[in-house]
């Protein structure tokens, strides 16, 4: 061991990833893409990836993928991501993501990935039928982060524990190779007041782009009129609203709209309450509907607007991708040395 490698310091690194799967969510939004964008007034380099290669962990058909990719790149950039100032890029365009995600295969143990909540509920009962690769999918999210040995990794509450998982492969790569602090021990960012959007007709499942019902979540690329009736017909119980936050206990559907509101306008839920407290849904949800469309339409609108010309996106998700595999490169040539994988990602060169 040198004591280089000993005292390595890393540069603090945002690395962030939204699959393209279906029409984001005001979820997607709160919980992740506006935490991307507020970390840009921060020092840290980002990259913000569109993670195709987590899609095809289910089957996805390939001209809709191909619109997803870049509807998802359109609503990074629709919600103030400026490529010039983060790097913007999916996934499949730079190899170091599937080489690493192989590399993490080998050093994860099956033990750990039984544990992931998330396949078990992606997988249900049907487990011998999933994929291979939806099992091993933590793998990969943790090679998407260390492959730039990121630092911080801004994301939802639901993704905590796959987060944790990467810190343990980084460990354990370390550990192995003798290496300490090859990899560093990337940081979950998680925004309390928005970490898990709920659905609008069930306060205790997360709001999610794959439910089946579309009246359950706010599309970023929904219109005014459907974001209204949506909140009108959102699932709430006949009391009036608390004063006190104590009073959203037990009340999953009241804390969930009251909580996105907060998100929303930027304060807290008991700042809403101190407005809307002993008031009826008949008085709150108009209100929220104003808001969410006030926030969310402009960039909706911008999506639409971007979308409409995928060769401008393309442009900037080829760059992104440049900037993106020149930081990984020397990372990837630095991990197959250590491991004793001669001539490793070269293609012969
Ligand atoms: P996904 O849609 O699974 O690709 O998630 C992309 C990002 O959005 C991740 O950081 C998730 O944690 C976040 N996210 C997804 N759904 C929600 C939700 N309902 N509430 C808060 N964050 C969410
Ligand atoms: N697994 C994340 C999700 O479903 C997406 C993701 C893939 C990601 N790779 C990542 C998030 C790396 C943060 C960092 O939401």
């Amino acid at each position: 061991m040198s004591a280089e490698n000993s005292t390595r310091t890393h540069t603090p690194r945002v690395f962030s990833g939204v699959q393209p799967t279906g029409n984001l969510t005001l979820g997607n939004y709160l919980g992740a893409v506006r935490n991307f964008v507020a970390l840009q007034e921060q020092d840290f380099e980002r990259l913000y990836c569109v993670v195709d290669l987590h899609a095809i962990t289910v089957a996805q058909d390939p001209a809709a993928l191909r619109t997803a990719i870049r509807e998802v790149a359109a609503a990074f950039i629709a919600s103030g991501l400026d490529p010039a100032k983060s790097i913007l890029f999916n996934q499949g365009r730079v190899t170091a993501h599937a080489e690493l995600g192989w590399i993490f295969s080998c050093v994860a143990r099956m033990g750990w990935l039984n544990r992931m909540t998330q396949f078990k509920e992606k997988a249900g009962k049907n487990k011998e039928n999933a994929s291979v690769g939806l099992y091993a999918y933590p793998n990969l999210m943790a090679a998407d982060i260390l492959a730039y040995r990121a630092t911080h990794v801004p994301v939802g509450e639901d993704q905590k524990q796959h987060l944790e998982l990467a810190r343990d492969i980084a460990q354990k790569f370390n550990n192995d190779f003798n290496v300490p602090d090859f990899f560093p021990q990337p940081e979950p960012l998680i925004q309390a007041e928005s970490a898990r959007i709920m659905s609008l007709r069930d306060g205790t499942k997360k709001m999610s782009k794959s439910d089946p019902s579309d009246m359950s979540r706010i599309n970023m690329t929904d219109d005014a009129d459907t974001v209204a009736s949506k909140i009108r017909k959102a699932k709430t119980d006949p009391e009036p609203l608390p004063s006190e936050t104590d009073g959203l206990a037990e009340r999953p559907e009241a804390d969930n709209l009251v909580g996105i509101f907060a998100a929303l306008s930027g304060g807290s839920k008991q700042d809403v309450l101190s407005e809307y407290g002993g008031q009826g849904f008949g008085a709150f949800k108009p209100a929220l509907a104003e808001l969410t469309v006030s926030k969310m339409a402009p960039i909706g609108d911008e999506m639409r607007r971007l979308t409409q010309d995928p060769e401008h996106i393309d442009a900037i998700l080829t760059d992104g991708a440049r900037r993106a595999a020149v930081l990984a490169r020397p990372i990837m040539d630095e991990v197959y040395d250590v491991m004793g994988l001669i001539g490793g990602g070269r293609n012969g060169a």
